[in-house]
């Protein structure tokens, strides 16, 4: 296969050549004057055309951003993260910090904490940013971080605690982090398992932590990419105490499936209610080994429902449309939600080729459905707690939306409550921002 028929290197996947500075944004609607601050969404953008097999989780890592301040949209940049090879091809001089355990990436997630912009992707030592996206240096709490980060840390809404973990091919296979309000590395714990998986992410409940131990495995045979799906590896989630350590880890089997994003996870009562897109299957066909998930059919949103003095999970279909990217309101990340959010996504290659944006509610068992018109292909979307919030919708949601028409960019704020209406504002960007991965809206601190 040549790098131009890599479905991961065309048409809205496909990177953008250089990095941009805009100022003074053109806005449809009315920025909301109490939002200041950035929102951030990261992804690969290969910084030159990659040579030979091309996986999409392997690009450079890109992280686009807009500013907010005093109802307007004053700047838009995109700017690499300098990873040390990035800094190298740029003629830069490398950042300081702690060396990478072995994979040097930064493409998966960008995540406030503590005063500090972090850029993560799993298995790699987090990069900070400045608030105008230069990448300042690398850090790792004041370590160590042996196996470097998950991309997906959970910070309490209660204690500004950051919980994350990593996952290594090596054993520990696992390992638990704690980092403390102020930004340091105040715990770590190896979890026992039995083979290194791919465990992209994880769930708190304000008692527990959740890991995935599921069937995408650690293969060095295959690359570039070294997993693939294992049908004889068992399917498991772990409940540990959040006070307890890797002896009180209690396994549970679930139905075979790969879950790469939890949208949140709860205690009821004695039992703990863990909402997921379930795919199929992951990882499992030749193309998407070398390419990217390309296949394996909808993921599907399931209610997990962990008892554990039955010692099993019930898992109960929610919504059968194919969804991914889930997020809620993250005040009540770790407590029971009301409401979840969710992009449309298909079960092939051009996963964002929908033009909807789900939104749950778990209550009424009801799901609303934003429109942006075809053409227009949302994907994932943060919520942003409105400053006199009363209620759990009670804010926005922003993310990137992609215009087919005209090959650009906005980035488009609904009324989360008043779900299905026209946005509130769309900032229109000077080019497209590539389909990517995740963000974070990072206020302003003062
Ligand atoms: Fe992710």
């Amino acid at each position: 296969m040549t790098v131009t028929e890599n479905p991961f290197l065309t048409g809205n996947y496909g990177p953008v050549p250089d990095e941009l500075t805009v100022t003074d944004l053109e806005v449809e609607g009315r920025v909301p004057a109490e939002l200041r601050g950035r929102y951030l969404r990261i992804g690969p953008n290969p910084y030159s055309p990659p040579q030979g097999p091309y996986h999409w989780f392997l690009g450079d890592g890109m992280v686009h951003g807009v500013e907010l301040r005093d109802g307007r949209a004053t700047w838009y940049r995109n700017r690499w993260v300098r990873t040390d090879e990035i800094a190298r091809r740029m003629g830069e001089p490398p950042v300081e910090g702690p060396r990478p355990p072995l994979y040097d990436s930064s493409n998966t997630n960008v995540v406030g904490h503590a005063g500090r912009i972090l850029a993560l992707t799993e298995g790699s030592i987090p990069y900070e940013l400045s608030p105008t996206l230069e990448t300042l240096r690398r850090t790792d709490f004041g370590g160590p971080l042996p196996g470097g980060l998950t991309a997906h840390p959970k910070i309490d809404p209660v204690t500004g605690e950051l919980h994350a973990f990593t996952y290594w091919f090596a054993e520990p296979y696992c390992i638990y982090h704690v980092v403390d309000a102020a930004g340091r590395l105040v715990r770590t714990e190896p979890i026992t398992l039995p083979r290194a998986v791919m465990m992209h992410d994880f769930a708190v409940t304000r008692e527990h932590v959740v890991f995935f131990d599921l069937p995408v495995v650690f293969d060095l045979n295959v690359q570039p990419f070294p997993f693939r799906w294992d049908t004889e590896h068992t399917p498991r989630v772990g409940v540990m105490p959040r006070t307890g350590g890797d002896a009180d880890v209690e396994w549970f089997e679930v139905d075979r499936c790969y879950v790469y994003h939890p949208m949140n996870a709860y205690e009821d009562g004695d039992r703990i209610v863990v909402d997921v897109p379930r795919h199929p299957t992951m990882f499992e066909s030749a193309a998407e080994l070398v390419e990217g998930p390309t296949s394996g059919g909808p993921p599907s949103l399931h209610r997990w429902t962990i008892d554990r003095a039955a010692g099993k999970v019930t898992d109960e279909l929610v919504d059968d449309r194919g969804q991914e990217f889930p997020r809620v309101n993250e005040s009540v990340l770790m407590s029971r939600h009301r409401y979840g959010y969710a992009a449309r996504i298909s079960n092939n290659v051009d996963a964002f080729d929908s033009a909807e944006y789900l939104k749950h509610d778990f209550d009424r068992g009801t799901t609303e459905v934003h429109d942006f018109g075809a053409g227009h292909h949302p994907s994932e979307m943060v919520f942003v707690p409105a400053a006199d919030a009363t209620g759990e919708d009670d804010g926005y949601l922003m993310g990137y939306v992609y215009d087919a028409a005209s090959d650009r960019s906005d980035l488009v704020i609904l009324d989360a409550h008043d779900f299905g209406a026209p946005p509130v504002a769309t900032v229109h960007l000077p080019r497209r921002v590539p389909y990517g991965f995740h963000g974070n809206w990072v206020p302003d601190r003062d």
